[in-house]
């Protein structure tokens, strides 16, 4: 996720950006840059690593002038933060900035090479401005080289690009990446989000996928992808400029919950071929001679991340046959653990960066056991130190409760479980096709449970003000259980516990009465019908149920109202359904109680101190 900009019209066009490009920083924030044509009609790049103040510094050195430019604010998805790979990137007289991931950039690269063409970054944007200048040496006119350039790409995209040809030109393009219109009095304005120009028009046109826009200073046209005229028409919207970093959304948390079906399919895309139906993962550097020769895996982690951990050692163990232990990254090094050349260690993280789970990392490379990392920020020091990365691609999460960084860990989970599966021949072809056919299926089944939020806000309601909660489940539900609780207790500061079902008649059973609301998650399988006596022992005990059941409601559960019906799904992806409501029910409590949802008491996003 990038957040870009662009203006053409009367005013000073670098005031213009860099506010609109502060307004986006939410949207990433390892690099920035700006490209503006001056007034002898050439263009002109300040770029830089670093948060958009190291931009402005820059800029005080080197200012651009005029009135036409684009902007973009990175949040790295290929190469790591860099001066170089910061946007905007050039090729002859065409700068592009690009948010989205282009998934044949690796074949485009190797054409582009091939022509003569030398890349200075390790993007994927670079291949697009490349190929436009390509298109155009083959004696196309500019509109038809950028039709051809979008029509080759695969993935997703939000673009803007300059002309030195055209200087008094902008193109905007998108498909499966937001970009909207902005149609001022003094300009006209293209981004990524509505914040961005809030300050400057409130007339919007929400482009649509694979639509193109011209823009001079006499207007704008929007074509589709063949060049077809299309009519579209600005809606004027009422939010304010808070509201609107937020794209509506009350706090950071609830847009975040709402990303997820998006940040699942950004992080399946660029590893699945679905015309073969397998996964790859080429900088995870897991060959099949090293997989075949692992026999125990160590995962680590804190927090969220520690129970996506534990959801992944029920995944790797069935679907892999191996042994696996999972581990708080605070206990791990201090426990002396038995690592060798055989021990492959996986760390997961969203920060990449916090402190615990570094040293295990270390302790890790120390003791001779192969190091991999799962981490949402690319560049960052796990993804550094570490012999191997996967990367999830949730990105930025600016609410301090881990939301879609969670969902998205479970998916590389899943992920690596089905490669690791294959590559080691324990799962058959049949059977993988199977999984992933799921995996296709989850974005749209997690848009429905979000869709019937409706459900949790009443329960929320009903037991705003109890003390104490608790979660139960069993087997690969069991770590949701755990964070489910986590959740309310972070943000609503209700005291919660997450327990195995199946341990609640060895203690917490005396704590249940007419007081206690109990929320269990039931999948349809061999652990229901002892869920459902777990469920009875509560009900004996005028215990609350507030549950979560796979398919349909079934009355031996309790009261009807009571429930939610969590859309079918195979065993492995079932904990990304069921964590949703969950994340809900802790979001709405935690408003309703006047907590400060985004930055809960006494938390930090990044823990980096042990
Ligand atoms: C809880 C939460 C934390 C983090 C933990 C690890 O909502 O966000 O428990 O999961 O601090 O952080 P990362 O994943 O960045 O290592």
């Amino acid at each position: 996720m990038c957040g870009i900009i662009g203006y053409i019209g009367e005013k000073d066009g670098l005031p213009i950006l860099l506010e609109g490009l502060k307004r986006l920083e939410y949207r990433g924030y390892d690099s920035a840059g700006i490209a503006t044509i001056n007034h002898h009609g050439r263009i002109d790049v300040v770029r830089c690593r670093g948060k958009l103040k190291s931009l402005e510094e820059r800029l005080v050195s080197m200012p651009l002038t005029g009135t036409v430019g684009i902007g973009h604010t990175r949040w790295a998805t290929h190469g790591k933060p860099s001066d170089e790979n910061a946007h905007p990137h050039r090729s002859g007289p065409f700068v592009v900035v690009h948010n989205g991931i282009v998934e044949n950039f690796a074949v485009l690269r190797d054409r582009l090479t091939d022509e003569g063409f030398r890349f200075d970054s390790e993007t994927d944007t670079e291949v697009i401005v490349k190929l436009l200048e390509s298109e155009r040496r083959k004696g196309k006119s500019y509109r038809e080289a950028v039709l051809d350039t979008l029509r080759q790409l695969r993935g997703s995209y939000a673009v803007v690009f300059l002309n030195e040809e055209e200087p008094e030109t902008l193109v905007a393009a998108r498909k499966e990446s937001p970009l909207i219109l902005g149609l001022g009095e003094d300009g006209t304005y293209v981004a990524s989000d509505v914040p961005a120009i809030l300050s400057h028009t409130r007339r919007v046109v929400f482009l649509d996928d694979e639509d193109v826009v011209f823009i001079d200073r006499s207007g704008f046209r929007v074509e589709d992808l063949h060049g077809h005229v299309k009519e579209v028409h600005a809606k004027t919207i009422d939010w304010n400029p808070v509201m609107a970093e937020k794209a509506g959304y009350k706090h950071f948390m609830l847009k975040e919950i709402y990303e997820q079906p998006r940040a699942i399919v950004d992080t399946f895309r660029s590893v699945l071929d679905l015309s073969a139906f397998e996964v790859f993962f080429p900088e995870a550097h897991l060959d099949r001679e090293l997989l075949s020769k692992i026999d125990r895996v160590f995962l680590v982690a804190c927090g969220t991340s520690f129970h996506a951990a534990l959801v992944g050692k029920y995944m790797l163990e069935k679907l892999c046959r191996v042994p696996v232990e999972v581990d708080l990254a605070s206990e791990f090094r201090y426990r002396d653990p038995i690592l060798d050349e055989r021990c492959l260690l996986l760390v997961i993280s969203q920060s990449g960066e916090t402190a615990d789970t570094r040293a295990a990392l270390v302790e890790g490379v120390q003791k001779g056991a192969h190091c991999r990392a799962i981490v949402n920020v690319l560049g960052s020091s796990l993804a550094r130190m570490a012999q191997g990365v996967i990367y999830t691609h949730a990105g930025p999460e600016i609410g301090v409760a881990s939301t879609k960084a969670f969902t998205t860990q479970l998916v590389a989970l899943f992920l690596l479980s089905i490669y690791w599966a294959t590559k080691i021949g324990t799962i058959s072809s049949e059977s993988r096709r199977e999984a992933l056919q799921h995996l296709l299926e989850l974005p749209r089944k997690m848009d429905e449970l979000l869709n019937d939020g409706g459900v949790i806000q009443h329960w929320a309601k009903r037991y705003v003000h109890v003390t104490d909660f608790l979660y139960l489940a069993r087997g690969i539900l069991f770590p949701i259980a755990l964070e489910g609780a986590l959740k309310l207790k972070e943000i609503s500061y209700i005291h919660a516990e997450g327990y195995a079902a199946g341990e609640m008649k060895h203690g917490p059973i005396a704590l249940i009465d007419e007081n206690m609301p109990v929320v269990v998650l039931l999948r349809k399988g061999e652990l229901y019908e002892k869920m459902i006596s777990n469920v009875q022992e509560v009900l004996a005990r005028d215990g609350q149920i507030l549950a979560l059941v796979e398919g349909a409601k079934d009355p031996k559960i309790g009261p009807l109202e009571l429930q939610l019906e969590i859309p079918e799904t195979c065993e492995w992806l079932a904990p990304v359904l069921f964590v949703v409501p969950l994340q809900l029910l802790a979001y709405h409590i935690a408003v309703m109680r006047g907590t400060d949802v985004d930055q809960p008491r006494n938390l930090a996003k990044s823990v980096t101190v042990e």
